[in-house]
Parts: structure tokens; C-alpha cells; sequence
């Protein structure tokens, strides 16, 4: 083989090597990838998971624009020590929301409270409810008036034993505790909504709930400051401990 025949040669295999490096850049600025940043669509009634897309697009090595990125991140993965695994009830502990909630004082948080905001959480409702003077039940029945109603008192509607069983009236303390969670509050509900876990949404709702009514029924009176908050008085006075048999 002569140097002419040689350098042929090496020109044929340069030029291979540079087609192939021309194709595959040019496939990725034909077909660049994207990826999610959010849900593509919020389905309503249904709590969205909290998947951070960010943080799942870092551990998905094919998301990663360049292959040296990726063999890198592979060589790290491989490399990575197990972390021991969380006990799971002391996990779900630290996460649940506490099974107690304090109740807001409604004669000033409802005033205070976003009724747009709350027009908007109620769209949510619109699946199951309509709320207007002698509309029809739907899935869930016709809520005009539900603030001060008796529990499962609309005509016409078939409420869920569970509803019936309950009895009682739809205060605001009432409807505040339902919507966070119904099927937790009123187990075996038809109430099939998983609830308003956000203290302030509610708020917002309810200050926009009670426009569905002739007259809303009168806000609770303000809560008594709590004895508790009041460390002053504990302080110049303590209690007795009393011994309680
Ligand atoms: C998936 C359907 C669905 C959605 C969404 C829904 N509800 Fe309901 N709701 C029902 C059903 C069904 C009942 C009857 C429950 C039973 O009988 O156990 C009900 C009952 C109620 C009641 C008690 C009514 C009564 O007369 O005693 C209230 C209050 C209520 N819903 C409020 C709301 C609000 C406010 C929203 C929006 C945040 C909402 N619901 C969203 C289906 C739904």
C-alpha cells in the first residue's frame, strides 16, 4: 500500500466519521426533546400528585441532552450507595396533616377571606352541584341555602346513609370540617371529592358560599381568646395543679 492508497483510505474513514457526527446533530437540532415542566392537564376534583418533573427529568438519564452527560450520570447512579430506607410510618407521620384542626375564628377569617378565589374552587363543585334557588340535584344535591340547612335535607335527593345517619346542621364550623377531607369526616359519603386540604381555600369558598342564599346566615360570633395565647396572666398566675383523680 502506497502513502496515496493509505491517505485514501484514512480520507474514507474521516469522512464516515464525520457523516455520522453530522447526523446525529442535525437530528437533534431537527427533533429537539422537550419535557414537561407541570401536568399537561388538571383533572378536577382529583388532588394532583406532587411529582417535582424537574427533579424526575434529573434522574431519567435519557433526558439529558448529551450522551458524556449521561454517561456520567450513569457511572454516578451505579456508583450511588442504597440509602437505608425510610421507616414508612415514621414517614407518612412526618408528612400526614395533623388528624386535628384548629378552626379558624370565621366572624373575622370570612370578612378577610378571597370570595373570587373562592368562586373559582367552587367551579370544582359544578361537576357534582349546582347552587341556584330551586335548581336541579345532580350528582349531589342542589346546594342553594346549604349554609344553616339541615344535613341531607334536600328534597328529592337520595343521600348516602352515612349523610342521613349524621344529622345536624351545615354550619360554617360544619361545612369548614367536611370539605377538607368528606370521606375522612363522613365516612361511607356518595361525596366522592377528595377534599380542600388548604385551610384558606376553604375559607375562600365558604365567603363565596354564602352568596347562595337569600340572606347568609350570621357569622359565628368571634371566638373567646384562648387561655392558652394569654402567657401573661399564666405568668403573674399560676394555676393550682390540681390533682384530678
Ligand atoms: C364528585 C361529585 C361531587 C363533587 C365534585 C362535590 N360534591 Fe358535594 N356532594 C356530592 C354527593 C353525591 C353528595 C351527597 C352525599 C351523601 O349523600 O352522602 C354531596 C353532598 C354535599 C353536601 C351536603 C348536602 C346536604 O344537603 O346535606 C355539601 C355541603 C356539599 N356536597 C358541598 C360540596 C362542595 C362545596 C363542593 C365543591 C368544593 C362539592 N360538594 C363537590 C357529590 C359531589
Amino acid at each position: 500500500m502506497d502513502l496515496w492508497e493509505g491517505s485514501k483510505y484514512g480520507a474514507a474513514i474521516l469522512g464516515a466519521l464525520l457523516l455520522a457526527a453530522i447526523c446525529d446533530w442535525l437530528g437533534g437540532a431537527m427533533y429537539p426533546v422537550t419535557y414537561l415542566v407541570r401536568p399537561a392537564y388538571i383533572v378536577p376534583g382529583v388532588a394532583e400528585p406532587t411529582v417535582d418533573l424537574a427533579e424526575l427529568r434529573r434522574q431519567w438519564p435519557q433526558a439529558l441532552a448529551s450522551p458524556a452527560d449521561r454517561a456520567r450520570l450513569l457511572g454516578y447512579m451505579r456508583d450511588m450507595r442504597k440509602v437505608a430506607s425510610i421507616n414508612p410510618a415514621q414517614e407518612s407521620a412526618a408528612t400526614a396533616e395533623p388528624a386535628v384542626e384548629q378552626l379558624p375564628d370565621f366572624a373575622a377569617a370570612i370578612p378577610a377571606a378571597n370570595v373570587a378565589a373562592g368562586q373559582e374552587t367552587a367551579q370544582r363543585c359544578l361537576q357534582c352541584h349546582v347552587w341556584d334557588k330551586g335548581g336541579p340535584n345532580k350528582i349531589g344535591p342542589d346546594l342553594y341555602g346549604i349554609i344553616g340547612r339541615p344535613r341531607a335535607s334536600h328534597p328529592g335527593f337520595d343521600y348516602s346513609s352515612a349523610m342521613t345517619a349524621k344529622g345536624g346542621t351545615w354550619t360554617y364550623d360544619e361545612i369548614f370540617r367536611f370539605l377538607r377531607s368528606p370521606g375522612r369526616y363522613i365516612p361511607g359519603t356518595k361525596m366522592t371529592f377528595v377534599g380542600l386540604p388548604r385551610a384558606q381555600d376553604r375559607l375562600n369558598l365558604i365567603a363565596f358560599m354564602r352568596s347562595w342564599a337569600d340572606t347568609p346566615p350570621p357569622l359565628p360570633p368571634h371566638k373567646a381568646q384562648k387561655a392558652d395565647v394569654d402567657t401573661g396572666a399564666k405568668a403573674t398566675k399560676p394555676a393550682p395543679a390540681k390533682a384530678k383523680p
